[in-house]
């Protein structure tokens, strides 16, 4: 491994520690663990509080175990998906928790890797994977998907408008035996596809990288499961806070919290509820919760944040 320092800085921190008002020895898993900047709050102004810390990223979690190490056995870290959360609480013999966090997407420390491939502004080979012991790299996916998969994917995770033709040029530079290997190349074909204005700031290859990101860690296929299980996992009154940074993924968030909480979602012209709505939680965030201008101006990344909290209610 290189000489990298990890870093992330979290987002809405204060607002997460203040919806979950924990109880002395109350359990917390932290779904995506991250550098564990969450995960140190909760440890810290919660006597006794024990967190499972998941991540599918190794480096994440050998980062943020020897972050938390002072807390000893109050924290166990777990390398896993958190689409396996009822698996790793069974396996940790926990049947029901307090709450669960999840602070999706990636972490600073994982775009400033230069090693990971996944950003343009270093040249690495084009993984992308945040579980790098599983799954397809960015540069299979582009080898195997039709043209028209890679531009729907780059259209609607990335929001791309030219993305039909970005999608030309990979399916070009393929058919002739050049398969992209490396960040750089793609950051330069997308430049060579569409152009680049002088007005414009931001890279143009920015949201094919997104786009491509999303789709390797398959962002968004996870995420109503996950939360369906999470909320089967709360004790009454436990709460869910999941923070968003992707217009998709919140859409997802508020469309499940809304299911959870007993909205029908049967077409207008269906005289009965065949959906089976069922009120299991109550929504604490009508709006999502944003940063402060405070927290954007210190961290541009906030900007984007998203928090929504359920509290799941008693039987
Ligand atoms: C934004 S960071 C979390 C930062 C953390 N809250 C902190 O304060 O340091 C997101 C983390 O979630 C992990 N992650 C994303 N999707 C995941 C998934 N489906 N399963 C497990 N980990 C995931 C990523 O590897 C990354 O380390």
């Amino acid at each position: 491994m290189s000489e990298f320092k990890p870093e992330h800085t979290s987002v809405l921190l204060d607002e997460v520690i203040g919806f979950l008002e924990l109880e002395s020895g109350s359990v917390v898993i932290d779904a995506t663990l991250g550098l564990g900047g969450h995960t140190e709050a909760i440890l810290e102004r919660f006597d006794n509080a024990r967190v499972i810390g998941i991540d599918q990223d190794e480096r994440a979690l050998a980062a943020a175990s020897e972050r938390l190490r002072r807390f000893g056995k109050r924290f166990v870290d777990v390398h896993s998906n958190f689409s396996a959360i009822t698996k790793v609480a069974v396996d940790h013999g926990v049947t029901s928790v307090d709450a669960i966090i999840a602070d999706l997407g990636v972490s600073s420390m994982q775009l400033d890797d230069p090693e990971r491939g996944f950003s343009f502004r270093f040249d690495a080979p084009l993984d992308m994977r945040m579980d790098t012991t599983s799954g397809r790299t960015a540069t299979e996916l582009l080898e195997e998907l039709k043209e028209e998969e890679i531009a729907n994917l780059i259209y609607s995770y990335g929001e791309e408008r030219k993305s039909r033709r970005i999608a030309r040029w990979i399916v070009e530079r393929r058919e002739k035996g050049q398969p992209i290997q490396a960040t750089a190349e793609l950051a330069q074909l997308v430049e060579r596809a569409v152009g680049r204005s002088p007005k414009n700031k931001i890279h143009p290859a920015t949201r094919t990288f997104q786009a491509l990101r999303i789709a390797v860690n398959d962002e968004l296929g996870v995420l109503d499961r996950f939360i369906a299980d999470s909320v089967d996992l709360l004790k009454p009154n436990g709460k869910l806070c999941v923070i968003t940074f992707h217009s998709l993924e919140d859409r997802i968030v508020k469309q499940t919290f809304q299911r959870l909480s007993g909205r029908c979602f049967c077409p207008p012209r269906i005289p009965r509820c065949v959906c089976g709505a069922v009120k299991r939680v109550e929504i604490l965030t009508r709006k999502p919760v944003i940063a402060t201008e405070a927290e954007m101006k210190a961290n541009p990344r906030s900007r984007s944040a998203k928090l929504r909290v359920c509290r799941k209610l008693a039987n």
